[in-house]
Parts: structure tokens; sequence; C-alpha cells
């Protein structure tokens, strides 16, 4: 016994699992492309990816100024692109996918007593709110275009929220006032994600939560950014941005395993302000 165990170490690394047939291969030799050769591969498969991506994305938030581009936005969700908007996407899929997230509590608000609602839009995130956060929970929402937030009144016919049109880069809003923050694809709207995710984080509570959903750069993202005029985000600079501003990437959420798989749904996480 004690024999075996000392031939046992005695092996050299690179060979400890292998059965006596293959003994005398070491396991770091392969037929074929080594781990590296493929990882360089597919990393210059992604920059070429990337490349295509960025050629399609629409340029206008880097070539104007921010007050520039907040005309361009209030212009374009005011207008007709906006009641299409207010239209579709109670049919698309992101509005019964996001209430899925809320549904199954895996964004869970119960217990949540201030609640933001950012970019309301239509109020496609409101309803939820609606009808998945506490009865006693204050809910509040804004936009930055009067038009969305006229639409969002029209269509939830609820007295409970406050509606309010302003501006996520300035909010009218006392710091620390909220306990749970909801962004739906409102970030990408911004020349630079630190202008909204500071604000959010001054008015958030220390333990407060937030969803946060927004366009992603694949495929997708780019071509959502030439119909909305916005930017994308990579996944690993939006967890550093939120990082730089206090707000932790605690949870990475996906509508489907299909939105897992093919990333096809944007970024969707939940974030907290440390207690
Ligand atoms: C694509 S819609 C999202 C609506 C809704 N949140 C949802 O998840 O479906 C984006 C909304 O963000 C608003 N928005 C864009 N930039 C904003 C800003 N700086 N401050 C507030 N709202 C903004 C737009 O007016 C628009 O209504």
């Amino acid at each position: 016994m004690t024999r075996a165990c000392g031939n046992r170490q005695s092996k050299p690394r690179g060979f400890e699992h292998m059965g006596s047939r293959t003994k005398r291969r070491p396991l770091l030799i392969r037929r074929g492309r080594s781990r590296e050769e493929k990882a360089a591969a597919s990393a210059a498969q992604r920059r070429k990816k990337k490349a295509i991506n960025r050629l399609l994305e629409d340029r206008t938030i880097e070539q104007v100024s921010y007050d520039q581009y907040r005309q361009t936005v209030r212009h374009v969700y005011d207008g007709p692109q906006g009641a299409i908007l207010a239209l579709c996407s109670f049919l698309s899929l992101h509005t019964p996918l996001g209430e899925r997230l809320l549904r199954s509590r895996r964004f869970d608000l119960r217990g949540c007593k201030q609640v933001l609602d950012v970019g309301c839009g239509a109020g496609q995130i409101l309803r939820h709110l609606l009808k998945y956060a506490d009865p006693d929970a204050e809910i509040t929402c804004f936009d930055i275009s009067p038009g969305m937030v006229r639409r969002a009144r029209r269509r939830i016919q609820n007295p409970r929220p406050r509606f309010l049109v302003a501006d996520l880069t300035q909010l009218p809003f006392a710091d620390e006032t909220f306990d749970c923050v909801t962004c739906g694809y409102v970030l990408e709207h911004l020349p630079d994600a630190r202008l909204g995710l500071g604000e959010l984080a001054r008015v958030m509570q220390p333990g407060a939560k937030m969803l946060l959903l927004t366009t992603e750069d694949n495929f997708g993202g780019a071509w959502t950014s030439r119909v909305w005029r916005c930017r994308t985000y990579n996944r690993q600079e939006l967890f550093q941005m939120c990082q730089e501003v206090g707000l932790v990437w605690t949870n990475e959420l996906w509508f489907t395993p299909i939105h897992k798989l093919l990333r096809a749904g944007g970024i969707c996480v939940e974030l907290r302000k440390p207690a």
C-alpha cells in the first residue's frame, strides 16, 4: 500500500491521471491545434465580428455634444418613432420577458418602498412594477421625452405612479431617496454610462438594488443602435464603469436559455449599492 502510494506520487506532472495504455504520452501534447492557437483564432474571429459591428453602429452620439444629442433623443422619442415604439413594444417579446424576471422574483421587488423607473418610455416596465411591487411602495418614473411621459400616462391609467420629465444625468431627487431602481434601455442614450450611473448611485439608498437592461455590442445591438441612434456597451467595460461609480454587479440575468446562449437580448443585470 505504502509502496503503491509512493509510486503514484513520483509520477511526473501531466501523467497523474492517465491509464496504463497512454502512460508514455504527457497530457499537454495533443495532435491538431493547441489550446493557445485555438484561443488566438477565436480572439481574431471576435475582433473581426466586433469590427463589423462597429461599422454597422450609428455614430451620432460620438459626433455631437451631449446637449445636441439630448435634443436628438427628445426628437426621436417625441415623434412618430416613439409612438411606434409605444405600440410595438407591447407586442414585442421584451415586455413579457421583462415581466418574467419580476414575476419569478429573479429580480425581487418585495420589501422595496421607494421605486424609481428610469426612462419609463410608454410605461413598459412601469406596468410590471405596478403589478409586482408591494402595494404600499411609492413608484416614481421619469423620461427625457415629454411625448413618452404623455403616452405612459395614457396607457397606464393609474393614479399611483408619480410622472416626471427629467434627464438621467441631472436627477431632481435628493441623495439616497430610492431603495430600488429599474433602468431599461436608457444608458445606450448616454455618451458615457458613468454620467447616468453616477447620478443613480447618488439617489440610491445604501443597500438599494437596480435592474439594468442595456444594448450589447453585438450584431443585434449594432442594428438597435442604427434604428434608435444610440450606442452599445461592451459587457466588461460596463462592469468596470459600474464599479467606478460604486455599483456592484451582483447577478447577471437572462430572459431565457436562448438569450444566454446567443447573447441576443442585450445586457441584463442586477446591481447593488453597497450598504
Ligand atoms: C427604448 S426606450 C425604453 C423604455 C422602457 N424603459 C423599456 O424598458 O421598454 C428608451 C427611453 O429612454 C428615454 N431616455 C433616453 N435618454 C434619456 C435620458 N438622458 N434621461 C431620461 N430618459 C431618457 C427615451 O426618451 C425613451 O423613452
